[in-house]
């Protein structure tokens, strides 16, 4: 773990921001701070994209001043005080530092301007918890009142306080990644507050609930965060049958495979697979997803487990196999292919996700018209054993098919 020289470590564009920030706060003696997820990824060595500055005055005018001297683009959130810069590809969020008060559990905070310490004081965990001035005399010192350092170098994820689940429930699922993504552990009392505090995550809004499963799903390794969940019942809080089992096991290390285009919404069918229809509905309610596409990739597979027998047999034709899967999307077909327990069902679903779906007849609609077909019904249905009769290797090139079409049409 590193700390010495911290802020030389960014990367050039950040580094150019930062200094520049350093510099024109300094002129009013300003004192800005790199803080939170930023000071512990430079110690861990980690690579960073997003930095954020705490500002002992007034971020948005900084930023302001940032933007016109770099070209920087700036949004600017009035309202919370708070304003963001982009630059090359990197972000940099600007905030002033300041005091939060939790009036009652899932409320948004009650927001003051403060200094430094007040801005770390209301953070969710000790590693988070940390800053490093950037400018003046104090340029590089750690500020670290809450032995994030001695955390971090322990491999633990602390809260602060007691408190910390009851003002803001989401901690609990922002503790699940960052313990599987730093290969941490959760730290012994903030076991039993998080175990104590589950009830806390019914106050939280479908929203909030909802961004923080899409990041547990876009983090490398999603599964592991979503058994350690299961156990320590945060996943029951979302959905009472949303928990992890073997199947799932076996499934999600299914989905880890080098051919498997990794994504959200297939982790996400995966993880809700075991739900009824009634429970998925519920689930999807309580996230808010009712009608987006997670709802119709989560149903579909959900519909398509049921028609999976059609084509469990080995010996099934490819154009049965197409025509049951043509209508779902790929990734419910992933999320079946994972799950399927039966080799040749698997071998099947596979053969439609590789080469099957991709295949296409050399004759288009107008290639029927000019061969004297007429518009109508007939025409689609030709079509469509010209492609059955394509997958199942009973013709092969375009004139193969051309003769079909003859037949078929009664030319
Ligand atoms: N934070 C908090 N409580 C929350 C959310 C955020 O205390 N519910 C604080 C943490 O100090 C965190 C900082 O706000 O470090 C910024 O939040 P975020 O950008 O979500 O986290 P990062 O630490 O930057 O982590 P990540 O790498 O996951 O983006």
């Amino acid at each position: 773990m590193q700390h010495g020289g911290l802020i030389e470590r960014l990367p050039p564009p950040l580094l150019k921001l930062t200094l520049t920030a350093a510099r024109l706060a300094g002129r009013s003696g300003v004192k800005v701070y790199l803080v939170g997820g930023i000071v512990r990824d430079l110690m861990l060595g980690r690579p960073c994209v997003d930095i954020d500055l705490a500002v002992e005055g007034d971020a948005v005018g900084l930023a302001l001043q940032m933007a016109e001297e770099m070209g920087a683009r700036l949004k600017v959130h009035r309202a919370f005080g708070t304003a963001s810069l982009k630059m090359e590809g990197f972000n940099v969020d600007l905030a002033t530092c300041r005091n939060e008060i939790y009036r009652h559990p899932g409320a948004l905070p009650l927001v003051k301007p403060g200094n430094l310490e007040d801005d770390l004081k209301r953070r969710d965990f000790t590693i988070n918890a940390m800053a490093v001035c950037v400018n003046g005399p104090d340029r590089d010192v750690l500020t670290d009142l809450f032995g994030g350092r001695r955390d971090l170098s322990q491999g633990l994820v602390r809260v602060l306080h007691d408190k910390s689940f009851q003002d803001d429930a989401t901690r609990m699922m922002r503790a699940m990644r960052y313990e599987q993504r730093l290969g941490f552990k959760i730290e012994r009392s903030t076991v039993r507050l998080l175990k104590s505090s589950l009830d806390m995550l019914d106050t939280i809004s479908g929203d909030r609930l909802k961004n923080e499963l899409l990041l547990w799903l876009n983090e490398g390794h999603c599964h592991k965060i979503l058994r350690r969940a299961s156990q320590l019942g945060i996943t029951g809080k979302l959905h009472p049958a949303l928990k992890w089992n073997r199947a799932m096991s076996l499934a999600f290390r299914r989905a880890a495979a080098p051919d498997v285009v990794k994504a959200t919404p297939l982790y996400f069918c995966l993880f809700v697979h075991n739900l009824n229809e009634e429970e998925l509905y519920e689930l999807l309610g309580r996230l808010n997803l009712t009608g987006s596409r997670l709802d119709l990739l989560s149903n579909q597979s959900l519909e398509l487990a049921n028609r999976c027998n059609d084509i469990a047999r080995p010996a099934v034709k490819r154009s049965k196999i197409y025509s049951t899967l043509h209508e779902y999307d790929p990734v419910a077909v992933q999320t079946a292919c994972c799950y399927a327990v039966n080799p040749s069902l698997r071998r099947n679903l596979q053969l439609y996700l590789d080469t099957l779906r991709h295949v296409k007849t050399s004759l288009g609609g107008n290639d029927l018209l000019k061969l004297g077909v007429r518009e109508g019904p007939r025409l689609g249905s030709i079509l469509n054993k010209l492609l059955a009769a394509r997958l199942d290797g009973a013709i092969r090139s375009k004139s193969d098919e051309t003769k079909l079409a003859h037949r078929l049409a009664g030319l």
